[in-house]
């Protein structure tokens, strides 16, 4: 940040305040579960792998989270999208969860609407 030019800051220090003075909590929500997976992740000697990633904007809080709490690590952050709509969920994608333990196709779905609302 502060590389950015002071028309970037001057914006960003409004769009936070703009956030906080909203009634939003879905945003800050989001924020704060995707912290708690990211510290969960620490200790794991393994990269963040987002899948899904529409604009990138969450694979960027990610990278800033690992800035914040691991600068120099080795851990990475790698996203991926088929850029085919957020709805459609594809037959593949079920096979791979299905090898999950305890996995169903109600748990696939419930997961997916929960991944679609966080
Ligand atoms: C709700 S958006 C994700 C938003 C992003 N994770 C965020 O929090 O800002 C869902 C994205 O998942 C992608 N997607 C859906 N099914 C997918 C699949 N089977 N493989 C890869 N990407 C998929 C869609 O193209 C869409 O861009």
């Amino acid at each position: 940040m502060q590389d950015a030019s002071p028309d970037i800051r001057t914006q960003v220090w409004e769009w936070y305040h703009r956030l906080l003075l909203s009634p939003d909590i879905e945003r800050i929500r989001k924020l704060l579960v995707r912290y708690d997976l990211f510290k969960g992740s620490l200790p794991v000697p393994r990269d963040i792998v987002e899948c899904g990633v529409l604009k990138g904007a969450g694979s960027l809080y990610w990278l800033k989270l690992l800035h914040s709490y691991a600068p120099g690590g080795a851990k990475r952050v790698m996203g991926f999208d088929a850029f085919c709509g957020s709805r459609r969920i594809i037959a593949g994608d079920y096979v791979a969860a299905s090898r999950i333990p305890d996995f169903t196709s109600a748990s696939y779905l419930d997961t997916y609407a929960g991944t679609k609302s966080a």
